[in-house]
C-alpha cells in the first residue's frame, strides 16, 4: 500500500507554491508597462492603416494615426517608441540619400510625435535599410561586394544629428558597423546633443527572425531576388564571446543602453552581459518571435496570452531592464 507513504522531508518547495497570494509574495520577476518599448512603424500621408500579413495586430500608420497611437500608449503606462519608416519604393536609391533629407518622413513623424506626447521617450534607428534600394543597412563598396563601413559610419553620424535635432530622446544604431557609436556621439556632441542619448544594438545577430520586420519596412529583398544576406555586419549567432567584445566596445565608445538582439533564442547572451556592464541592457523581441507565437496561437497549439506573457518575462528574468516588442501595448493593457 502507498496509501500512508511518507518522505521523511523537510524541504518541501510546493509549500510556497500552495495558495496564490503565497505564490505572489515569492514572484522573483514583475513586468510593469514602463518595461515596454513600442515598435512603430509610419508611413506617407494620410493613408489608412496597412495590416502586415506577417504582424497579426501590427499595422503601418500615418502619422497622425501614429500620434493618437502614441498618446493611447502613453495613457497605458508605456515610457517609450521606437519609430521605423516605410518609403515608398521611388524614394530609395543605392546610397539611401533619403535617409539624409531634412524633409525625411522618420523627422517628421518624431515632432509630431514630440510635439503631441512630449513625455512619451521617442527613438529611432540610424541605419540605411529604409533608404537603400538594395536593403542593406549602410552603402557599398566600389564593386558592390561588400557594406561599406567607414563611408557608412559618415552618412550615419549626420543621420544621427538630423534625428537629434527633429527631437528624439534616444538614436539607435541598428547598423553593427565598427566603430559607429563612438562617431556618433562625437557627432552628436559636436552639433549641441550632448543630452541625446544612445541605444545601441549592440550585440546584433545576422537571425532568421527578422523576415516580417522587413515586409513591414519593405527591405526584404528589394535590390532583386536573392534574400538579404547582412552576415559580413551582423554577428553569427554562434558567437558568445563576441557578442561579448561587441558589447564592451560599444559601452567604452559611449553608449548609454546596449542591446542584444533578438531576445528570446539569445537569453544566454542576455544573461552574460548583464554582469559585464553597469548600463541598462535592453533586449528586442524581434518581429519573428512576435509571428511564431501569433503563428501558432491562430492554429490552436499555443494559447495566446500565457505565451507571450512567458516570453517576455523570460527575457527580463534573464536580465533586460527594457524589452523592444510589438505586444508592447497588449502587455500594458493586460496588466492594467
Ligand atoms: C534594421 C533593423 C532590423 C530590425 C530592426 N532594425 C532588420 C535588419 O537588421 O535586417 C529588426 C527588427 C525585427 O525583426 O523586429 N537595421
Amino acid at each position: 500500500m502507498t496509501d500512508h507513504f511518507k518522505l521523511d522531508l523537510t524541504q518541501r518547495p510546493r509549500r510556497l507554491r500552495r495558495t496564490a497570494s503565497l505564490r505572489a509574495m515569492v514572484e522573483e520577476t514583475v513586468l510593469r508597462p514602463a518595461d515596454f518599448v513600442a515598435p512603430l512603424f509610419v508611413i506617407e500621408g494620410k493613408a489608412a492603416p496597412e495590416p502586415i500579413g506577417s504582424m497579426p495586430g501590427v499595422r503601418r500608420l500615418c502619422i497622425g494615426d501614429a500620434v493618437k497611437e502614441c498618446r493611447a500608449l502613453a495613457k497605458l503606462g508605456v515610457r517609450a517608441v521606437a519609430l521605423f519608416p516605410k518609403l515608398d519604393g521611388s524614394l530609395k536609391d543605392a546610397e539611401g540619400s533619403a535617409a539624409l533629407s531634412e524633409d525625411a518622413l522618420i523627422l517628421r513623424a518624431v515632432r509630431a510625435v514630440k510635439r503631441a506626447v512630449p513625455e512619451l521617450t521617442v527613438m529611432t534607428d540610424i541605419a540605411l535599410d529604409p533608404y537603400t534600394t538594395h536593403g542593406h543597412d549602410g552603402v557599398l563598396s566600389e564593386d558592390g561586394g561588400e557594406v561599406a563601413n567607414d563611408r557608412t559610419v559618415d552618412l550615419l553620424r549626420e543621420m544621427a544629428v538630423l534625428h537629434a535635432r527633429a527631437g528624439v530622446d534616444l538614436v539607435a544604431p541598428s547598423d553593427m558597423m565598427d566603430g559607429r557609436v563612438g562617431a556618433i556621439r562625437r557627432a552628436l556632441d559636436a552639433a549641441g546633443f550632448e543630452q541625446t542619448g544612445i541605444m545601441a544594438y549592440s550585440v546584433k545577430f545576422a537571425s532568421a527572425y527578422y523576415g516580417p520586420f522587413r515586409e513591414a519596412v519593405g527591405s526584404a529583398r528589394a535590390a532583386g531576388t536573392a534574400p538579404l544576406d547582412k552576415r559580413t555586419y551582423q554577428m553569427n549567432p554562434a558567437n558568445r564571446r563576441e557578442a561579448l567584445r561587441e558589447l564592451e566596445l560599444d559601452d567604452a565608445e559611449g553608449a548609454d543602453i546596449l542591446m542584444v538582439k533578438p531576445a528570446g533564442l539569445y537569453l544566454d547572451i542576455i544573461r552574460e552581459v548583464r554582469g559585464v556592464t553597469r548600463k541598462p541592457i535592453a533586449a528586442y523581441q524581434v518581429s519573428g518571435e512576435y509571428a511564431q507565437i501569433h503563428a501558432a496561437a491562430e492554429r490552436g497549439w499555443l494559447e495566446l496570452a500565457p505565451a507571450r506573457n512567458e516570453s517576455l518575462l523570460a527575457i527580463k528574468r534573464a536580465g533586460a531592464d527594457l524589452i523592444l516588442t510589438y505586444f508592447a501595448k497588449d502587455m500594458a493593457l493586460a496588466l492594467r
